[in-house]
């Protein structure tokens, strides 16, 4: 048998293999504390992000408000407390996930309440139309960007006539991402973070594709990446001054701050 250099197997890795990769050896991983890395790389906002994050958890979970009795999770990582607030509205929680530490953690969390594969968003072990709802957060855009459309309808077959399919995305087209990305490929983005994980983002024009059998909505998320707020936002007086501002002026403009901020939600229903 040729040998096969370490070098060699890396670059045939698919991106599916890298990212399973990093969950199972680092992302999912607590220190001594019991941090899992995922948090201390990407969701360090600080004490005055704690309003908005509970705003954003409410108005997520109420997106899928009285469509149970069971929802699939895709993606659900360490089931973070946006999850935990979600699952408490369902009788019947699907996990899949490619990272077999997040299904460990998860059925940690959810015990028989749970239904767990460690299983990929391109070929979910699920009948069609057997979840009445779907939530997939921050997992898409770390999907091949040749794949992310296979992973969007596998999660429409999944979901039932009538359901909601919620995905938390990234906006290229946001400020900070036009600013990001231009830093990105001038190859000077240190600022912002090493890249640990492959990404692709689609606008919002994308998205498009999915509607004719299923209505499209995109709403604001969160307007800033724990990353750009790192950078932008070094004071807590400017924390709270950013924040208190953020949630008045989505609530005030919803359609521009879908334009404006770094993350939204596509609200996916599938009417026939
Ligand atoms: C950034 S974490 C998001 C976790 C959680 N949803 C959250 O909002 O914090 C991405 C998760 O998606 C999983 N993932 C990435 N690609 C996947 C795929 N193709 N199929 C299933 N899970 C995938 C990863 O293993 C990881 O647990």
């Amino acid at each position: 048998m040729a040998n096969v250099s370490l070098k060699d197997r890396q670059s045939d890795d698919t991106v599916e293999d890298q990212t399973r990769d990093f969950y199972d050896s680092t992302g999912w991983v607590a220190d001594d504390h019991g941090v899992v890395a995922e948090d201390r790389l990407f969701r360090e906002f600080g004490e005055d992000h704690d309003a908005y994050l509970l705003k954003t958890e409410v108005k997520t979970a109420a997106l899928l408000e009285g469509l149970g009795p069971t929802v699939l999770f895709a993606g659900p990582g360490d089931l973070p407390a946006n999850h935990v607030r979600i699952a408490d509205q369902f009788d019947k929680v699907v996990c899949a996930d490619i990272s077999q530490k997040s299904i460990e953690i998860c059925r940690k969390k959810l015990g028989s309440k749970g239904e767990y594969h460690i299983a990929s968003l391109m070929e979910l072990p699920l009948p069609d139309a057997s979840v009445d709802a779907a939530l997939s957060a921050h997992v898409i855009y770390h999907i091949d960007k040749d794949l992310q459309a296979k992973a969007i309808r596998e999660l429409i077959r999944a979901t039932r006539p009538g359901g909601r399919i919620v995905i938390v995305y990234c906006n290229p087209r946001s400020p900070l991402m036009i600013v990001q990305l231009a830093l990105k490929f001038l190859k000077i983005n240190k600022l912002l973070g090493k890249q640990k994980l492959y990404t692709h983002y689609y606008s919002s024009a994308w998205w498009q594709q999915f509607a004719g059998d299923n209505k499209i909505e995109i709403i604001p998320h969160h307007p800033i990446s724990s990353n750009q707020a790192k950078a932008l936002l070094p004071a807590r007086f400017l924390q709270r001054a950013f924040y208190n501002w953020a949630m008045r002026f989505e609530d005030a403009n919803p359609k521009l701050a879908a334009k404006l901020w770094t993350y939204v939600t596509i609200k996916i229903d599938r009417v026939s």
